[in-house]
């Protein structure tokens, strides 16, 4: 079990009942991907959390398989989904490390409040591009705590070893960005709030 797994398979309860900080955000980020799903869309979410999102946008995608390395956190995105009567979200536990699928399985890859978390992002960005179809969509919101939490980085270390935070790795956006270009997407849409708010990207495999 990784010190993220156990980390987050701890908080997972609390982290269901905690409101959304900034809905207004996440209901226009909601708006934005909608706008690019059919009912054929295939969807992979990976860091799914308690399924919030998946949930979401379920009556306007095809299918969605969630994924999480936290048993927990999946545990409750599957009861909420079957309380919601929801039947087209799947859920599978998965570091996404170690996630597989044919190459070309999904049409749009999501991945919300995840990449900032991950040992390494480069290879979960090559792993979404993989799993696309050629023209698919890999869609982001990354807090990027160079640009506005700085401060914060120090911390960081002392915060994990509390066990406060979880792994994160501080970058700021205009490095992400770069990577995302550097993994073979073409930045189609940016958005954030604020400056230091967390950035939302839709990014297109070329076809
Ligand atoms: C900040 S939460 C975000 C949850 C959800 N996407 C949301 O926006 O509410 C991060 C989630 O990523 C999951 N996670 C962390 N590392 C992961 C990894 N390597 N592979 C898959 N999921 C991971 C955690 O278990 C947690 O549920």
């Amino acid at each position: 079990m990784t010190q993220a797994h156990r980390w987050w398979d701890k908080i997972a309860e609390k982290y269901s009942n905690d409101p959304i900080a900034d809905v207004k955000s996440w209901d226009f980020k909601l708006s934005k991907i909608r706008e690019n799903l059919t009912p054929e869309t295939r969807l992979l979410e990976f860091g799914c959390g308690t399924g919030g999102t998946a949930r979401r946008l379920a009556d306007a995608a095809g299918s969605i398989l969630a994924t999480d390395i936290s048993g927990e956190m999946l545990g409750i995105a599957e009861t909420r989904g079957r309380e919601a009567g929801i039947g087209n979200i799947s859920y599978q536990r998965a570091d996404f490390a170690d996630f597989d699928a044919p190459s070309g399985s999904f049409d749009v890859v999501l991945g919300m409040s995840i990449l900032h978390l991950l040992d390494d992002r480069h290879a979960a960005m090559d792993k979404a591009r993989q799993l696309l179809k050629p023209g698919g969509l890999f869609i982001t919101s990354t807090a990027c705590l160079l640009d506005g939490f700085w401060f914060m980085v120090p911390i960081l270390p002392i915060g994990r070893i509390l066990g406060a935070f979880p792994p994160v790795k501080a970058f700021g956006s205009a490095r992400l960005k770069r990577e995302i270009a550097e993994a073979g997407f073409e930045i189609e849409y940016e958005w954030r709030p604020k400056p230091s708010a967390a950035l939302f990207v839709m990014a297109r495999k070329p076809g």
